[in-house]
């Protein structure tokens, strides 16, 4: 049987543990740090099995840091996580998500995305520590684009 695992905003508390699940699955821990408030944790019996992170920008945001412990993946919990960044980032009046990954792309196209060249992203997204210096430049640049909010 599956224990419980509960998806919440991470807190400073959060860091240690997400920067080691980032290092252990080999994803960039740059700039983690200054953008952790918007981060997601999945937390089970006081573990971090999961995280999900998003860096805000002016004209888009970034999705990084995605990220499920091996030993529990493939029971749906980056699909949850990932759809959480997508709800908060609707939440906050985002209009794209634009991702950097070099495993994941089919994964992320169930969501909607789709690839792009790098240069098509926003200027201050492409400017990030994670574009500029982070990922590999072999990486697949993807973008959502999200309805705007309906004003009523
Ligand atoms: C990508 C990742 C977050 C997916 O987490 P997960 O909990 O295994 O995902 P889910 O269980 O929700 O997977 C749902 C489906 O996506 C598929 N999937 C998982 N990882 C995939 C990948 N890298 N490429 C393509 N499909 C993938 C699974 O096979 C599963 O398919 P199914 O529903 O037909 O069985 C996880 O594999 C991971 O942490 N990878 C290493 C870090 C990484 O690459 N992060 C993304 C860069 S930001």
């Amino acid at each position: 049987m599956y224990d419980t695992i509960a998806i919440r905003h991470a807190e400073a508390r959060d860091l240690e543990a997400v920067l080691a699940l980032l290092c252990n699955l080999e994803l960039p821990t740059g700039g983690v740090r200054e953008h952790f408030r918007r981060f997601f944790v999945a937390e089970s019996e006081g573990t971090i099995v999961g995280c999900v992170g998003m860096e805000v920008y002016e004209r888009a945001s970034l999705l990084r840091s995605l990220a499920v412990a091996k030993d529990r993946q493939s029971r749906g919990l980056g699909s949850q996580l990932t759809q959480y960044i997508i709800t908060e980032a609707a939440r906050l009046g985002v209009h794209e998500i634009v991702l950097l990954t070099t495993t994941a792309d089919r994964f992320f196209r169930r969501f909607g995305f789709e690839k792009i060249a790098r240069e098509e992203a926003p200027r201050d997204v492409y400017k990030s520590v994670e574009f500029q210096s982070a990922c590999p430049t072999t990486a697949t640049c993807m973008r959502l684009r999200l309805a705007p909010k309906s004003r009523d």
